[in-house]
């Protein structure tokens, strides 16, 4: 009996090893493995249906996913399908980013095109560009130049990625609320409504995944919805027609990509979105520098200001003189101010096109301003809110930067509040996606960065651009000062970096240091102050901001670590993060020899001990540490913060003890 049981399981072994061997052979299956070869992606034709699937270790992370379009004539590319021809190629560089989380970045991975074809007699062609790289993987589609599709609508992408399990995400709605200006859901995926990307999950069996796209180039962008128990299906944003996508062949889609990490925190180090963008395409950027700014902002945000002119207005002269001279006196670069242009009198929300960015208010007197801050080391940093009024912003571009050039503005932060633009169009739909390019490209011709506020979510274009910087694309810190539902939870702080921040630069603006809220008792930032500086090493932005007005700034000790926290890294590191619950990162300067240690919690206060041996060996460091005070709480003592000064190894462990909503930040100089 047992005998028999041994033979029979030899003998089921042998069929699987041969089907095995025969499918290898199949050549309607073809696979790519990634260098360290532990991604494996496979495509497969199935009478004529197109597949592909992923394994990590062997293991299925996505099971066989169906690929391909639907035109507007009803034809769809994806169906019939037949192998023409298979082309590998092996790829690695390491590049240099002008300005980062990381300077030195590696992009080595193993591709596989497969080159389709439908039909008999005449033919429709179709390449699928496969790659697999050791952090994750990636496909896009090519319609080459042929005689049968000229100019074409996508009505549909077919791209899917189903997961072999019931997993749990970290999503937003994609329709609902405006902006990805959402509170993270957390659920399993058969309970998301359609999502925005980046849609990170963690799968029953501890991997975690984020799927998104890079390179996002006249197209629309993509969303997720669920059937069946768990196949994730992409959804491109609709133009107002309901088309998709118009296009004209040859075209190549955005890459479809998924992350793929055995912790939270290889999720932040990966560079996938930025490997599948395309390098610089700007000759000299010696223009394009990073820096921390403070801004006549925060003021309007809670009331104290407006932006339109009258008797509290912000954007006077005088005042924008004193921001002037607080930045000269703390090393900020930037001074942002809102509310500077005609337009602002109208309700902006629904008659953005009245703005003009070219026609100060008669308080505002931009050339003395502009002068005046050149003479103190400072820049202006502009601001074009459209009030999705992409038409007039249009018209106005080139006369607009062309303007800030001249008066030495070389930053732009732009804004598109209205849930539609024109009245219309979705920003994450094609229409939007072609006019966030123009603006992008235009400022570029006139050394103009852009800091771009209600995006279309970062797909890493930002490596093509780099004068593309930073922007917001999720609940920033403004929700604190008067979302009527008590401003952004204890936890979306330890969130964030693992969702919308894996798309890119996130302009949160952090640095609160007044808690209270006049204006909105019952709206709260709900961190301590400690949590606030921590995030200036926890959130990437190459703009960062201190968003408080300067008097509240004003004789506080811990305005310190916000003036010499660098905004630009040399390399990043997350010893340990917990996604909603604790996130711990470590970055050394780009221009010095110093470390910076960010580390915030959500509501669970917490104690721990932090190996130091992220610092160079042999050297003794001076550590600043600004930590949450001995009864530090978000809601009842938020502001009690502990400065202290120590001498630290690299075989050191530092203690650490997280107060409800709190945080450390460190900066470690070498003696
Ligand atoms: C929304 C932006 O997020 C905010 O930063 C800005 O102050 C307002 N729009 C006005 O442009």
């Amino acid at each position: 009996m047992k005998k028999n049981k041994i033979i029979s399981i030899a003998a089921f072994l042998f069929t699987v090893a041969f089907l095995i061997s025969c499918v290898q052979k199949d050549p309607s299956v073809q696979d790519v493995k990634s260098p360290d070869g532990l991604n494996k992606i496979t495509f497969a034709v199935e009478q004529g249906d197109i597949y592909y699937s992923v394994t990590h270790k062997g293991k299925e992370i996505i099971a066989p996913s169906k690929l391909g379009f639907v035109f507007k004539d009803g034809s769809v590319l994806g169906k019939k399908m037949k192998i023409e021809n298979i082309s590998r190629n092996s790829y690695n560089e390491t590049w240099e980013q002008p300005w980062g989380e990381k300077r030195l970045i590696e992009n080595r991975y193993e591709e596989m095109t497969v080159n389709l074809s439908s039909g008999n007699g005449q033919k429709y062609y179709m390449n699928i560009v496969f790659r697999a790289f050791n952090d994750g993987i990636a496909f896009r589609y090519e319609i080459p130049e042929q005689e049968l599709i000229d100019s074409f609508i996508i009505t549909d992408e077919l791209t899917q990625f189903a997961l072999p399990t019931i997993d749990n995400a970290w999503w937003i709605p994609a329709y609902k609320g405006v902006y990805y200006e959402n509170i993270t859901q957390y659920t399993p995926v058969n309970l998301i409504d359609t999502a925005s990307c980046p849609f990170t999950i963690k799968t029953l069996n501890g991997k975690y995944l984020t799927i998104h796209e890079a390179n996002l180039t006249d197209y629309a962008a993509m969303n997720l919805y669920c059937t069946g128990e768990s196949t994730l299906n992409c959804d491109l944003t609709p133009w107002s027609t309901g088309e998709k996508v118009f296009a004209k062949a040859p075209i190549k889609s955005p890459w479809r990509m998924v992350m793929i990490a055995d912790k939270p925190g290889e999720l932040i180090t990966s560079y996938l979105e930025l490997n599948l963008n395309e390098p610089c395409a700007i000759d000299d950027i010696s223009w394009i520098e990073p820096c921390r700014y403070i801004g006549i902002w925060w003021g309007m945000h809670m009331g104290k200001y407006t932006w339109h002119m009258g008797p509290n207005h912000g954007a006077t002269t005088e005042n924008t003189m004193r921001y002037i001279d607080f930045a000269a006196e703390h090393g900020f670069k930037g001074v942002l101010v809102e509310g500077w242009n005609k337009g602002w009198e109208n309700d902006w929300t629904k008659e953005g096109d009245k703005f003009s960015f070219i026609e100060p208010y008669p308080d505002f007197d931009i050339e003395k301003i502009t002068g005046y801050a050149s003479s103190k080391g400072v820049k202006l940093i502009g601001h074009h809110e459209t009030g999705g009024a992409t038409k007039n912003y249009e018209n106005q571009l080139e006369d607009a930067f062309a303007l800030y050039q001249k008066l030495g503005v070389n930053s732009v932060k732009t804004g598109y509040v209205s849930p539609l633009l024109d009245g219309k169009e979705r920003h994450s739909s094609q229409y939007g996606v072609r006019h966030m390019r123009k603006v992008i490209e235009t400022a570029a011709k006139y050394h103009i960065t852009i800091d771009n506020h209600e995006p279309v979510m970062p797909t890493g274009l930002r490596r093509t651009y780099p004068n593309l910087m930073t922007g917001e694309g999720m609940r920033g810190q403004e929700y604190n000062a008067w979302s009527q539902d008590g401003g952004n939870p204890v936890n979306h702080t330890c969130i964030i970096p693992f969702t919308r921040g894996l798309a890119g630069p996130m302009d949160y603006t952090p640095g609160v240091f007044n808690f209270d809220n006049p204006v909105n008792p019952g709206t709260k930032v709900k961190t301590t102050l400690a949590h606030q500086l921590a995030l200036y090493v926890v959130f990437f932005s190459p703009l960062q901001m201190a968003c408080d007005l300067p008097e509240n700034y004003e004789g506080n000790p811990a305005l310190k670590f916000i003036e010499q926290v660098p905004v630009n890294w040399d390399i990043t590191k997350v010893p340990d993060a917990e996604i909603g619950k604790y996130v711990y990162i470590v970055r050394k300067d780009r221009d010095s020899k110093d470390w910076y240690l960010g580390c915030i919690t959500n509501e669970m206060p917490r104690e721990t001990n932090i190996n130091l041996g992220f610092l160079e060996k042999d050297k003794i460091y001076s550590a600043e540490i600004y930590r949450d005070g001995d009864n530090a709480h978000w809601e009842t003592n938020p502001t009690s913060v502990s400065i202290e000064k120590i001498t630290v190894t690299a075989n050191d462990y530092l203690p650490v003890k997280l107060a409800p909503g709190g945080g450390i930040a460190v900066r470690f100089t070498p003696e």
